[in-house]
């Protein structure tokens, strides 16, 4: 029931809640197993059109999970005048929040299902998720500062986290008091549509948060008018420096872009880390949602007197692993988002099997957008030109000598999203996480799944703006900034 979520830890792999989820969720599953959902912009005053077009199961080409409409410009411009900040005093905005945290957690069944079946999430994966998006419901319920919204806040959200990132950025500007103008990313509308439909039955007013599915045309449009006061937005460096130049061209100045982009995330694992510990962080921060997490590990570091025997322990974890379909309830590793993705990754896998770096792979389903999980070699972090967005892991090796170059080499990236270490030595961990430049560093655990109002994230450089989401000084960037009060 709905006492399993919450503003609790959220542990990345199965417990003891979670297999008391398990027999819900397999009477659930059957009732969603063939559910169709739709999509379409959600504007106030109007009607929904008919959805047009298909939304595809990454995991089952046969299987389609709804229809979408895509927003017109007409849309965005019915949008961009209905939307009025939404007046109600905080508290009552912070119970209707709370309300719509408990509607998502009356409907975890569906929501799961739909995870699955749009964005090819496994069923852990799927329950971190809902925790999380119930998690910024109520934190910035409780925590929204007493001060003015900017306005109407755009909020453009990635598929890889459809329901917890989409309800992250909206509750975190509706909290504030701004309209909202939500665009989901194009492959996961299903998802945002129904968090939407959630949101405004738990009382949000419809002039106050209005959804506007498409592409990069309609993100485009919502990012470039001087109605718009400020933007939120995760997904690429690329895509949010363009943001960055559209709103400098047609927005007020000092308009916030509250940015969360790419990383090349690093771990070192030095030789008297407890090898079985590393291990498992390892399989987790690099195949858990595929690898699809902006903080998941790209780069792993380790030193040479253990690297053949913690290689071989890697290899022997990575032949555990399920890869298939995410409605098996036994998968580890599902799909990748699409056939774009699919293949870019494929052809970089290989270029790196024609210099003879591929260390290890896992074989996937023949249907699907499966990406390979791989093990490539590296000889450092400085080779790797880009983020690889799924389940491919680079290793390197270093030399006890050598720890303070691959901290510059880590550094040398540009990018700061999350970093881990694995060591026993005291002195070792203060020097290591001073010297790196990370928005969040983990030390002997995994590194991804940070939990919201305790681990706040975000990364510096490359990786984004700040302030991190989940955290004390998020909301104030979706508020007019006064000058500070005079000390008395
Ligand atoms: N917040 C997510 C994580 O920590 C982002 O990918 O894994």
């Amino acid at each position: 029931g709905p006492e399993l979520f919450g503003t609790r830890p959220n542990s990345m792999g199965w417990d003891i809640e979670h297999a008391q989820t398990l027999t819900t969720v397999e009477h659930d599953r059957n009732v969603w197993r063939a559910h169709q959902w739709h999509a379409a912009p959600l504007l106030a005053g109007t009607a929904a059109p008919q959805p047009a077009l298909t939304v595809d199961n990454p995991a089952v080409p046969a299987d389609t999970p709804g229809q979408v409409r895509f927003a017109s410009s007409a849309d965005v411009e019915t949008a961009l005048s209905a939307a009025t900040p939404w007046a109600a005093d905080r508290a009552t905005r912070a119970a209707v929040l709370n309300r719509a945290a408990d509607l998502f957690e009356a409907n975890y069944g569906e929501l799961f299902a739909l995870i699955s079946r749009e964005a090819g999430k496994s069923l852990p994966d799927a329950i971190a998720e809902l925790r999380e998006a119930v998690d910024f419901l109520r934190y910035y319920a409780a925590n929204a500062p007493e001060a003015a919204p900017v306005g109407t806040f755009t909020c453009i959200s990635p598929w890889n986290f459809p329901l917890a990132i989409f309800t992250g950025q909206v509750s975190a500007a509706l909290a504030t008091g701004n309209a909202v103008l939500a665009k989901p990313a194009e492959q996961t509308p299903l998802i945002a549509f129904r968090a939407v439909q959630l949101m405004l039955e738990a009382g949000v007013p419809a002039t106050a948060l209005q959804l506007l599915p498409g592409a990069g045309d309609v993100g485009a449009a919502l990012t470039s008018d001087a109605r718009v006061g400020g933007v939120a937005f995760t997904g690429s460096t690329e895509t949010a420096l363009k943001i960055r130049s559209a709103m400098a061209k047609h927005m007020a100045p000092g308009a916030p872009l509250i940015a969360e982009t790419g990383g090349l995330n690093a771990m070192i694992v030095d030789s008297t880390a407890l090898p079985e510990q590393a291990v498992q962080a390892v399989i987790e921060s690099a195949f858990q949602s595929a690898g699809q997490r902006c903080s998941a590990l790209r780069c792993l570091y380790v030193q040479e007197d253990i690297a053949p025997n913690l290689q071989k322990m890697l290899i022997g974890a990575m032949n555990t692993l399920t890869v298939g379909n995410p409605w098996d309830i036994s998968t580890d590793v599902g799909p990748v988002i699409d056939e774009e993705a699919q293949s870019g990754i494929q052809t970089y896998i290989e270029a790196a099997r024609a210099e003879g770096r591929v260390l290890h792979q896992l074989d996937t389903p023949s249907e699907g957008t499966f990406a390979q999980p791989t093990l490539l070699r590296v000889g450092s972090i400085k080779e790797m030109e880009r983020e690889i967005f799924g389940p491919v892991l680079h290793l390197a090796t270093f030399k006890a000598g050598e720890l303070d170059q691959v901290i510059a080499d880590i550094n040398g990236t540009g990018y700061g999203l999350t970093f881990g270490l694995q060591t026993r030595i005291d002195d070792r961990v203060q020097h290591v996480t001073e010297a790196v430049h990370a928005g969040n560093i983990y030390v002997n655990r995994n590194q991804i799944g940070a939990i919201v109002g305790s681990q706040p994230f975000g990364g510096e450089g490359l990786s984004g703006t700040g302030p991190k989401a989940g955290g004390p000084n998020y909301l104030t960037r979706f508020t007019k900034r006064h000058a500070p009060a005079q000390a008395a």
